[in-house]
């Protein structure tokens, strides 16, 4: 019912040059990949040379951010419009280190949300607590209010035209994966807070996913895939995870 999902988040890595050999790795190297959905979401100013590469192949692309604003005096930002133009299909919203370096808060990733989904671009929503969040027993206190922020903006069919990636702070790019059974739990919950809408959505995990780590996170009911950050930026660990997802 729900297609298993991988997406990798490059963040602010990548040359010209490394972007041409990740993405000629990820086409050479495409085999074993069937149900899975697969894309990379890569920095605004190699959407161009991306779109050319992955033209002939079943890998999507997207960004990892863009403006809550369709159009007009906003120095510096990227509409929704300009995304579709390159053949976008996803943008992160709301990415931890957004929220974090960026001051974005959950009112303002709802807005961007809903400036992605409205044009149709896929927003893949960021939602995870922080180490101190979850030692004093928040993390569904967290969650359940960055997800409120957007189902409240877009009601909960709104937020179904979306994927939803569960990634705890503590987990991001730190080698310490959240256990599978952890996760399944935070992922369970946030099915629950989408309602029969939670049903359809795909709930990714992310948070320092590996080739070795990704089956048993997969293995779990609700956990319909990952975004995945270092691991994306070598084609081979990147694969390894698409073909677990199958
Ligand atoms: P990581 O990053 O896989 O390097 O932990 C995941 C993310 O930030 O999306």
């Amino acid at each position: 019912m729900r297609r298993p999902t991988v997406v990798g988040n490059w963040k602010m890595n990548a040359s010209l040059e490394q972007t041409t050999n990740l993405l000629a790795g990820l086409t050479e190297g495409w085999s074993g990949v069937h149900q899975a959905e697969v894309a990379v979401c890569v920095p605004y100013p190699y959407l161009p040379k991306t779109a050319e590469l992955l033209e002939q192949s079943n890998i999507a692309f997207g960004a990892q951010d863009l403006s809550e604003h369709a159009s007009g005096a906003y120095t510096g930002q990227v509409s929704a419009d300009m995304l579709l133009d390159f053949g976008s299909k996803y943008v992160i919203v709301g990415h931890s280190e957004r929220r974090e370096y960026q001051n974005e808060s959950s009112e303002l990733v709802a807005q961007k949300f809903e400036a992605a989904a409205t044009k149709g671009l896929i927003p893949i929503l960021c939602v995870g607590e922080t180490l101190d969040e979850r030692e004093k027993e928040r993390t569904f206190d967290v969650i359940g209010r960055q997800l409120r922020a957007v189902t409240e903006r877009c009601g909960l069919g709104g937020v179904a035209k979306g994927v939803v990636a569960y990634e705890p702070v503590w987990a991001i790019g730190t080698g310490r994966s959240a256990t599978p059974e952890m996760a399944q739990e935070v992922h369970a919950y946030i099915r629950e807070v989408l309602g029969p809408e939670g049903d359809h959505t795909a709930i990714l995990y992310g948070g320092s996913v590996k080739p070795g780590s990704a089956p048993a996170l997969f293995a779990q009911e609700d956990i319909d895939g990952a975004l995945v950050g270092g691991a994306s930026l070598k084609a081979a660990d990147f694969l390894a995870i698409c073909r677990a997802a199958e």
